[in-house]
């Protein structure tokens, strides 16, 4: 019987729409996955998006739209671009469905039931972007873990008793060291626990999006218990039909970004020991993807979005980008010249290359048969190097993709492509081409074959990173499926002789320089079109940073006595901000660059007020800004909404602030 294989990525908050951060862990699991069914394994791959919670809540509320019709939108965006990309899940887990619902409460119960959950009081600091409990005192304390004001917590709920799975954990961790990886993420997750652990507040009572705790329906289940549980109910958790769970539970792994691997490697192994279920075999966690030197992120205002790349070099060319330019474990920077810079290298001028400088050979010499290598005279030890640089790959590069080095095993794949091409060069097979003496004919035959044998090897062991274009170099080589091709029995010799090739045609057109500033072009573009998708009114950003004026006075132009009615001043969005960044922006002396804390979000504003206020004096400092503009960049910076201030004619601009302290996220009205 086929082995089994459950992979999960985490599932993914419905508060923005996806980017490449998002679409980089779905790419490998991705990529595990295929490689996985390749090899013969009953493989099951889940994905889904996390609905509930605060964060979600306090997103929706300038929207327009009901919680539900939010999520509603933001999940079919992430399934869309999954199906864009070819993202071959087996199945999409929404928070919001009536199955997980019914499995969170059935686990729920589970756990109560078992004696871990008993009622009690919360008071204490809550941070709403981490949706976490923490450490810290008073109102607006900053978060240990992301620097963002907290809230005072003080209600009646639900608790976990984490405290009593500490020993047990600490087991967990010895027994399996593989249990977490890579080794740093084990090391620091080894310590928080040492540090001992308190009992978790697993219910909320003060707001409602959520799932409503079984028997006590004033409270909602605490969004990290709802979320983990998606991996479970996704296989029928708490439902008649539990086949799947029998037959894929425990995951073989599941993969996470660094930052959520406490919930992962701490609450979670905690929720199924108390639940008395099997646990995960591994959890693995990946680096950021960086842009501009910062974590790609909504609050930061600088994600770039995966269509991008994929109208421009397909899907492919991302896929291998995130996985041989990133040390999988590590941060990583993504900028488009790398990309293009990547796909012409090694796709365009490598296999790309390869793939057509042979079959074309072979087409013109052969007919377009894949001809028979002698094995007596016209045989050399350069074919019998290559044999065995393509063995020698086979069992390496395989090994370090199931180790999720990603990156080494490509940077190896990629070394059997430059040893035969040049094998190629030094062996001349269109001199040989020339003649039509036996021994010619004989040696252009080995040298053709041998490189044919050579990339069908590359390309069957790569699929699983470029599944697309290697399909397609497959079906040029006459062999038909590649996603049926049982890579276990992948071996040097293989290539079955006097096979009709396909149709050749090019698989990776070389990207012109102009591939750059198509795709930068596009991605302002879309951040313009996100917003309006989103239905945010609001005229765009004048040039003038300072003045909320300007773009009220476009607006009031169309009124007739220059008097605008309350409807038309209530499209501006103006809140409550304070200040949690702010710095020079290098080479433009009137800019500073801020980070405003919006309650719900952080934004990234840039703001031409460098000349009237120091960096310094602006942090903690509270400002209104206008929440709903248009993003737009400066210097190369995205400014996310803009900073109210007065601009007395000639003189600097005075920021506008309040006399009484007023919450952060207070709306202006
Ligand atoms: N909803 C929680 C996860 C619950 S799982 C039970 C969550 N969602 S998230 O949308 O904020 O992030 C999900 C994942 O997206 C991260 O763990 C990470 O894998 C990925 N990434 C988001 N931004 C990223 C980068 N800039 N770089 C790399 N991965 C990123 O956390």
């Amino acid at each position: 019987m086929a082995k089994k294989f459950y992979i999960t990525t985490p599932i993914y908050y419905v508060n923005a729409r996806p980017h490449i951060g998002h679409a980089y862990t779905t790419i490998a699991c991705d990529a595990i996955a295929r490689r996985q069914r390749l090899l013969g394994s009953d493989t099951y791959f889940l994905t889904g998006t996390d609905e509930h919670g605060q964060k979600i809540e306090r997103a929706v509320q300038a929207s327009g739209k009901t919680p539900q019709e939010f999520a509603d939108d933001i999940s079919g965006q992430f399934r869309a671009l999954w199906d864009r990309m070819g993202l071959t899940y087996d199945d999409f887990i929404r928070t919001t469905s009536e199955r997980h619902k019914k499995g969170v409460q059935a686990l729920f119960k589970k756990i109560r039931d078992n004696g871990y959950i008993y009622k009690g009081t919360y008071t204490g600091q809550y941070c709403v972007y981490d949706e976490l409990y923490v450490d810290a005192v008073g109102e607006g304390a900053p978060c240990p873990e992301c620097g963002r004001p907290t809230e005072t917590v003080h209600e009646e709920n639900y608790f976990f008793k984490l405290s009593a799975f500490q020993e047990k954990l600490i087991a967990l961790y010895n027994d399996q060291p593989d249990f977490i990886r890579p080794e740093t993420r084990r090391n620091e997750v080894m310590s928080f626990v040492r540090g001992g652990l308190r009992d978790l507040s697993i219910s909320r009572s003060t707001f409602s999006w959520g799932i409503p705790v079984p028997d006590d329906p004033k409270h909602v289940i605490y969004v990290w218990l709802d979320a983990l549980a998606n991996y479970i109910t996704a296989l029928g958790y708490g439902s008649s039909d539990s086949g799947k769970l029998e037959k894929y539970w425990p995951a073989d792994v599941q993969m996470i970004g660094k930052e959520i691997v406490r919930f992962h490697c701490v609450y979670w192994p905690a929720f199924l020991m108390a639940a008395g279920l099997p646990l995960p075999k591994a959890i693995v966690a990946h680096g950021w993807l960086l842009f501009e030197e910062n974590k790609m992120s909504k609050s930061r205002g600088n994600i770039v979005r995966a269509e991008t790349i994929l109208e421009v070099l397909g899907a492919d060319a991302l896929r291998y980008f995130l996985l041989r330019e990133i040390v999988f474990g590590q941060d990583g920077s993504f900028s488009f010249d790398a990309v293009v810079q990547r796909y012409n290298a090694d796709l365009a001028n490598g296999l790309g290359n390869l793939a057509s400088r042979t079959l074309t050979m072979i087409t013109r010499y052969f007919k377009g048969e894949v001809p028979y290598p002698s094995h007596t005279a016209a045989h050399t030890a350069a074919d019998d190097a290559i044999a065995e640089v393509a063995q020698k790959t086979i069992a390496e590069s395989g090994a370090l993709f199931d180790q999720y080095q990603f990156s080494k095993a490509l940077e190896l794949a990629w070394g059997l492509v430059a040893a035969v091409d040049k094998y190629i060069v030094e062996n001349e097979p269109w001199a040989l081409g020339e003649k039509q003496d036996e021994g010619s004919r004989a040696r252009l035959a080995t040298i053709l074959y041998t490189s044919a044998e050579a990339l069908r090897i590359v390309t069957a062991l790569v699929h699983p990173v470029i599944p697309e274009s290697t399909a397609r170099i497959w079906t040029q080589l006459g062999l038909g499926d590649l996603r049926k091709f049982p890579l276990s029995d992948l071996k040097w010799g293989q290539l079955p002789l006097g096979t009709k090739l396909g149709a050749i045609e090019a698989v990776f057109p070389r990207a012109d320089k102009s591939a750059v500033e198509r795709m930068q072009k596009m991605e302002d573009q879309g951040r313009t079109t996100a917003v309006e998708e989103a239905k945010v009114a609001g005229p765009s950003a004048p040039s003038d940073l300072t003045a909320a004026a300007a773009p009220l006075a476009k607006a009031v132009a169309a009124v007739p006595d220059g008097k605008i009615s309350i409807d038309d001043f209530a499209k501006v969005e103006l809140r409550v901000g304070q200040v949690k960044v702010a710095e020079r922006v290098k080479g433009a002396d009137k800019l500073l660059r801020l980070e405003v804390d919006l309650g719900s979000e952080v934004r990234q504003v840039v703001a031409g007020i460098a000349e009237a206020y120091d960096p310094e004096t602006l942090v903690g400092r509270k400002v209104v800004i206008v929440v709903n503009l248009a993003p737009r960049k400066l210097r190369g910076l995205e400014s996310n909404g803009m900073i109210v201030a007065a601009s007395p004619e000639g003189g600097k601009p005075v920021l506008a602030s309040f006399l009484e302290d007023v919450p952060v996220g207070t709306r202006l009205k």
